[in-house]
């Protein structure tokens, strides 16, 4: 997935089931910030993120219950890049009132996709791994990533966010049926 040379180490992705998919994560204490925990977790993220192929990776993905997640935009289609980037203690203000449907699918449910209603665009506070804040606007792809994230550290999964499960396709059918309709999210 990427050419430059990664440090960390990959981390097991848990599949649903898994009961730190279904926690409230806790956020990060201050006096974290900067230390070899975070940034170790923020590494190690990054790394199994691109190695398993995902655009996206929250903490309790790899059974760590904090407020962290990790998430790349791809410079394709219609969306602008946006590289490798750790968010810490997140909180999004979603804009506007209407939604978007999208397609998504999950690293921790092999396999799957479906369509999800999400805002097009969302504001965001957060902090670097060493405690800068960091605040910025996302739209269309970038913010449909944030909020999949964001709803990992709430115990959320993209399954809880259809409106019903027709729309939910093995990969393979979606690749088939689908795929001509929008860029997939696997994160
Ligand atoms: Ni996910």
């Amino acid at each position: 997935m990427t050419t430059r040379p990664l440090d960390g180490r990959h981390r097991t992705i848990v599949r649903l089931g898994h009961p730190a998919l279904r926690q409230r994560s806790e956020p990060v204490p201050v006096e974290r910030f900067g230390t070899r925990f975070l940034r170790d977790l923020e590494r190690d993220l990054v790394r199994t993120m691109f190695e398993d192929s995902g655009v996206g990776l929250a903490a309790p993905q790899i059974a760590v219950n904090v407020r962290v997640l990790a998430y790349f935009v791809p410079g394709e289609g219609d969306h602008d890049e946006v590289p490798p980037r750790v968010l810490v203690n997140p909180t999004l203000t979603l804009v506007g009132e209407a939604t978007e449907m999208g397609w998504e699918g999950c690293l921790s449910v092999p396999g799957l996709r479906g369509l999800v209603a999400r805002h097009p665009a969302v504001k965001v506070a957060a902090y670097d791994a060493d405690g800068r804040p960091l605040v910025f606007e996302a739209s269309g792809f970038h913010a449909r990533v944030i909020q999949h994230e964001v709803d990992h550290l709430d115990g959320i999964i993209f399954l809880d966010r259809m409106n019903g499960m027709s729309s939910l396709m093995f990969e393979e059918e979606w690749d088939h049926y689908a795929a001509d309709r929008d860029l997939p999210v696997e994160v």
